[in-house]
């Protein structure tokens, strides 16, 4: 899948991403740093490559040492007898460039460099030269400042984090270090597989991107679950081509790009939203905590359900209600068909059970009920995902119940997606680890479950979209024309008048506008166009807050008000403000609809994003906004249109509507302009059942 909306990505780096096999499947692999003290990081890495069972060749490099571990040692990378895959770099800091270069020699192309004392501490030249040395020579760096990484599938654990992880389908990529280790530990106790766990250190080459398109088309790795602090390259980021589903952890959000946030639609850009528009854009799906993210991608190495109808069986009335509660608020829709539940499941419970969905096996209903039950859930066509809650009983031993979802499972070859939640105490902790350990996801909280399976849903979703490349738009020439005039004039924004020119040019839907310096040529004008009732706003380059000085006024009938509104207006402003120069009117039919908010910014990290919300309290109280970064594509504006909160008033409530074509007409057009301008601002965008019109524009050079 290529998901609609992303940037085209250049063909630099995709050695470097082939070359990341030989970091994560090499023949060879030597351990620059190898210590025969167990305190030291070159003796763990050493013991981790060796404990794990790596098949391919050990070289530990020590000045000194014969032999570390009973392997036999080198004193240099160069006096190895063969060309080696990938070396691990655990020597100190000043020494490192002069091992990256022997790495050239030996024809290494995979390194990860466990050292820190780079940019992470303001050296930035020195770590620029060990990229230079990377990209000079297609070498896949992993690091400088990371504890390296576990690659299951090779039984390869080149990190000095913990020994053990448990195998699986999850590739896990932190960008922090410790929380990777301590994850580590995590997984391993609640049993969540991994293929692989890499910490990215400084990103100085190798960063998500490279490694999402790696595991893009490794077989051993079903889902990429990330954790992110931030991204050095937006642009780049945004030529991610993801395959397959990418779950994020992001934390933090960046000081700078808020400051760099000046008119009211920048206010409003708060960076996160940025990277949550990002992730939307490119196809990934954002997690907010560890668990949810754990949660998540086990449910998403599940195979993808064939269809929406989702079954719930318990054993207790409460849960199961929280079940049905979650679900609904997150779209996953319940099978209804009480003929059928009853003929299938009434004999898989006691008589006071309950075949409605949730099935409910009662307290009573034992292991067998739950075996049958979950059976007939797993063969029955009409049922395409099952959500299997059990509270601990003192009549049901939650492993034996555990053990029969496994069996179940397997016995229909995992045909269909389940996810399971157990509450309870000890046994029910157990429990869980067996199912986890058989790749079945099991979890102590209902919402986690439903999460997760809402993930696979949405995952279901973002692979079926059409493939569909965004490229920015050109700017038509009268738009460009418009902006070269304002720029040659010294200013650094345009008028309301020629703000409508250049975006009427790139195609954003106008009202009735005109803009006239003479009451006559305003009478004219509104006449010919038949454009009452008419907003009528003082230009003039020396004025701001129109409103203030009299200048603006709504609601003119006819051509003798318009004339006495013109010249009333003059007089006023020329009043409150003698020293402005003024150049005229600007008019405009009035519209009635639903008031929406169009703007552009540009993002530190991301450059031009476009903004999409409604008008008024919407977007000054609730900030109901959302973003996506330029250029994306038809697809994508219509995702944009559809996720803010009061997509319902959109859609049409109590008599209000909105056009939603002319809607993403308007957000086609601004990208347009999106490489010319600082800053554009449509507020408000008015839509009603005719169209919607930019009834006010501003846009900052
Ligand atoms: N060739 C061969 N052997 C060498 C070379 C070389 N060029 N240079 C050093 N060695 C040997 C040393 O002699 C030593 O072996 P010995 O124990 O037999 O004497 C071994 O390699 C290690 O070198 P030391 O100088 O002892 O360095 P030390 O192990 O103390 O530290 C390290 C090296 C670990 C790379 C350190 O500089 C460092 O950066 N530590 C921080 C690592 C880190 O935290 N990374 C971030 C992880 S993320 C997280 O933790 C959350």
């Amino acid at each position: 899948m290529s998901p609609e909306g992303s940037v085209e990505g250049g063909s630099e780096g995709r050695m470097k991403i082939q070359n990341l096999k030989k970091v994560f499947n090499p023949k060879s692999v030597a351990i620059v740093g190898a210590s025969a003290e167990p305190a030291k990081v070159g003796y763990q890495v050493l013991n981790n490559v060796l404990k794990n069972g790596f098949k391919g060749k050990i070289y530990p490099i020590n000045k000194k040492a014969k032999e570390i571990l009973g392997v036999p040692c080198y004193p240099s990378l160069m006096d190895c007898p063969t060309d080696i895959d990938f070396a691990v770099i655990a020597v100190p800091a000043p020494m490192v460039e002069g091992v990256l270069k022997e790495c050239v020699q030996k024809n290494v192309k995979g390194t990860v460099i466990i050292t820190s004392g780079f940019s992470e501490i303001g050296k930035k030249k020195e770590e620029q030269a060990l990229k230079d040395i990377a990209d000079k020579n297609d070498i896949a760096l992993l690091g400088p400042n990371t504890f390296g990484f576990v690659y299951t599938p090779a039984n390869l654990n080149a990190s000095f984090g913990p020994t053990n992880v448990a195998p699986g389908k999850i590739a896990f990529v932190s960008q922090s270090g410790a929380l990777a280790i301590s994850l580590m530990g995590w997984t391993m106790m609640e049993k969540i597989g991994l293929a692989a766990v890499v910490s990215l250190g400084n990103k100085a080459d190798i960063g998500e991107k490279e490694l999402i398109e790696y595991f893009n088309d490794d077989p051993n790795v079903s889902v990429i679950l990330i954790y992110m602090e931030g991204i050095k390259d937006g642009r780049q980021f945004m030529t991610t081509r993801v395959k397959k589903p990418v779950v994020m952890l992001k934390s933090g959000t960046s000081q700078r790009g808020a400051q760099a946030a000046a008119s009211h639609t920048g206010s409003l850009s708060g960076s996160d939203k940025i990277y949550t528009a990002a992730f939307r854009q490119l196809g990934m799906m954002r997690a907010k905590t560890f668990t949810q993210a754990f949660g998540a991608a086990s449910v998403l190495s599940m195979p993808l359900p064939t269809g929406d109808e989702t079954l719930i069986i318990t054993n207790g009335g409460g849960i199961g209600v929280s079940a049905t509660d979650e679900c609904e608020n997150a779209g996953i829709k319940l099978l209804e068909d009480p003929l059928l539940l009853e003929e299938k499941f009434r004999s898989t419970m006691p008589e006071f059970g309950s075949t409605k969905n949730p099935i409910d096996v009662t307290g009573g209903g034992g292991c067998d009920s739950y075996r049958k039950a979950v059976h007939i859930a797993l063969v029955e066509d009409k049922i395409k995902s099952v959500i299997v809650l059990y509270c601990e009983t003192a009549v049901t031993d939650p492993v034996e119940v555990a053990q029969a979802i496994v069996e179940e499972y397997n016995a229909v070859k995992r045909n269909k997606p389940i996810v399971v939640t157990m509450v309870g105490g000890e046994r029910s902790r157990h429990a869980i680890q067996i199912l986890n350990e058989n790749q079945i996801p099991g979890m102590t909280e209902v919402r986690e479950a439903v999460g997760g399976l809402k993930a696979l849903y949405t995952w279901k979703e973002i692979s079926s979209r059409p493939k569909e490349k965004a490229k920015t738009p050109e700017i038509p020439a009268k738009a460009l024309e418009v902006i070269e005039r304002v720029r040659q004039e010294g200013r650094t924004f345009l008028l309301e008048h020629e703000s409508r020119e250049a975006l009427e040019a790139c195609g954003v839907p106008m009202p009735k506008w005109g803009f006239a310096t003479t009451a006559d040529e305003a009478v004219k004008i509104a006449d010919k166009t038949q454009m009452y009732p008419v907003a009528m706003k003082i230009a003039s380059v020396d004025i701001i807050h129109k409103s203030d000085v009299g200048g603006v006024i709504l609601n003119i009938k006819n051509a003798d008000e318009m004339r006495a509104k013109f010249n009333q207006m003059m007089e006023t402003v020329g009043k409150n403000a003698p020293k402005a120069k003024l150049l005229g009117v600007n008019l405009c039919q009035m519209v009635d609809g639903l008031q929406c908010i169009v703007g552009m910014n540009q993002d530190p990290q991301f450059g031009p994003a476009v903004m999409f919300g409604l008008g008024g309290i919407f977007v000054e109280v609730l900030k109901d906004v959302s973003f996506r970064i330029v250029p994306f594509s038809e697809g994508e504006a219509t995702r944009l249109v559809g996720e803010i909160k009061a997509k319902k008033l959109l859609d049409g409530y109590r008599g209000q509507g909105a056009h939603k074509e002319s809607i993403i007409k308007t957000l086609m057009a601004i990208q347009k302009i999106a490489a010319h301008v600082k800053e554009v601002d449509i507020n408000p965008l008015i839509t009603n059942k005719d169209g919607s019109f930019a009834v006010d524009a501003r846009i900052i050079i």
